[in-house]
Parts: structure tokens; C-alpha cells; sequence
């Protein structure tokens, strides 16, 4: 509770409105010794491939925002290393939202943010994100401006075509080719900085190795690529800077007005 009477989650349920409902308590006391041990494995295994291969944003971010290998990340903490940054918070949420609430969680720079760990017996794969998939592979990018600003207008602009199915789906083609598997050149090496590879050693070890057709940004080809999202990707998209992807928001938000 606050000096007020007023919990965390009271003060974040007031700025939304359809996410509400949503919105939990992270209990990390409850973590189990097990679970800080799945969380260190899956960190220590990653970071020694992406201390490599990531773009240096992220690696900046994972720093910057405290995050470490030896225990699972209090969200409190996290968000009190992000706020003064960026504005961002990795804000605790029961599981898969609906598009409108995901969508007004990121126009608030509030990411939803996943508290489960996976089990040992699925290290490599989960159907649904986890925290890892969420905080380890998300919210060190949140740290970077450029990327937190892009991301915060991605969410505004969805959050208006809300009732536009078609655009809807182009745009989500858009958060899939760059926040979830996005690439990026950085001292002519292709770095990643998208979270599905973050996450995930065997996708990323393989698009290191060139096991996938790598193109250069174009927005209207990503917004009119099919996705299975369910299978390895054949095609990615790889950035030039961060300020590409924010200049695309720029662009789909011109088409709006
Ligand atoms: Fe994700």
C-alpha cells in the first residue's frame, strides 16, 4: 500500500481503462529455488551467444535495466530502472490480452508482462510467453529511446484501427518482422534485436547461421508478407537504425489522418 491507502495496482488500473481487469501483482517471493534456477539457465545460455550476436542496444539494456542471470527479476525493480529512461514500465499482467487492452498497455508504455516461468522440460519452446520470453526478451529494448518511442506509437496507432481488421492484421505483421524476430546491420554484421530470437537459442542459432532469406526493411512488403506463426521463418526483415522503424510509424500514422 502507498502512504495514501493506494496500492501500485490501484494506481495502474486507474490509467487504463480496457486493461484493467488485467493487471496483477507480481508475488516474487513465491518464485520457487527451482524457478530462479530455469531463469539462470535460460540467461546464461542466451547471453553467451548474444553477448555476440545481439544489436548493442540490447545488451546496453539488459544492463541498464538490472536484470540478472542468478535470480528471476522483480518487475518493480525493473520498472524503477526503466521509468526515469523512457517512460516505460514492464507492467505484471494474468496472461494473453485482447487486442484493445494489449494495445492501450503499449500506448501507455505499460508492456504486459507475463510472470510464470517455464518448467525445465520445456527450456527451448513454450506455446504462450513466459517471463522470460517477456522481460528477457522484450523489455532490454524499452531502455533504448528511439525503440521505446517507436513502440509506445505502434500501440496508439492499433489502438485506432481497432475496428479495421485488415489494417489490423497488416500491422501486426509489422510488430511480428520487428519487435518479435527483427534484424538490424550494425558494423556490416547482422545483429538481432527482435525478442522470438532472443528467446529462443535454436531460432536464433539458426538464423545466425543464414538457415533464413534475410531482406532489407520495406514496410509495404512486411505489412503484405503472410506469417505462419507457427513454423521457422523462411524470410526476415533487417533495419538499418532504429529510427527506421520509427519513421514507419510516422508514415502509417500520416495514413490515418
Ligand atoms: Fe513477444
Amino acid at each position: 500500500m502507498g502512504i495514501i491507502g493506494v496500492s501500485r495496482l490501484e494506481l495502474e488500473q486507474h490509467k487504463l481503462n480496457v486493461a484493467s481487469p488485467y493487471l496483477i501483482e507480481q508475488v516474487w517471493a513465491d518464485y520457487t529455488p527451482e524457478q530462479h534456477a530455469v531463469w539462470a539457465e535460460l540467461v546464461t545460455r542466451r547471453m553467451s551467444q548474444l553477448r555476440e550476436s545481439a544489436c548493442r542496444e540490447y545488451v546496453d539494456g539488459f544492463e541498464l535495466i538490472g536484470l540478472r542471470a542468478d535470480r528471476l527479476p522483480d518487475l518493480r525493480a525493473v520498472s524503477a530502472r526503466l521509468e526515469p529512461r523512457t517512460g516505460w514500465q514492464s507492467t505484471p499482467v494474468s496472461g494473453f490480452l485482447p487486442a484493445d487492452a494489449f494495445f492501450e498497455m503499449l500506448a501507455a508504455r505499460m508492456f504486459p508482462t507475463t510472470t510464470w516461468i517455464r518448467a525445465r522440460e520445456s527450456m527451448e519452446y513454450t506455446p504462450e510467453p513466459d517471463i522470460f520470453h517477456d522481460v528477457f526478451g522484450h523489455v532490454p529494448m524499452h531502455a533504448h529511446p528511439v525503440f521505446a518511442d517507436f513502440l509506445q506509437h505502434y500501440g496508439m496507432i492499433c489502438a485506432r484501427l481497432i475496428h479495421d481488421p485488415v489494417e489490423l492484421e497488416r500491422m501486426g505483421r509489422l510488430f511480428w518482422f520487428t519487435v518479435e524476430f527483427g534484424l538490424i546491420r550494425q558494423a556490416g554484421e547482422i545483429k538481432v534485436y527482435g525478442s522470438g530470437l532472443i528467446s529462443s537459442h535454436g531460432e536464433c542459432s539458426r538464423v545466425l547461421a543464414g538457415g533464413c532469406e534475410v531482406r532489407e526493411f520495406d514496410l509495404e512488403a512486411i505489412m503484405d508478407q503472410e506469417i505462419d506463426t507457427g513454423a521457422m521463418q523462411p524470410v526476415l526483415y533487417a533495419v538499418e537504425s532504429f529510427e527506421q522503424i520509427y519513421e514507419a510509424m510516422k508514415l502509417a500514422e500520416e495514413r490515418l489522418d
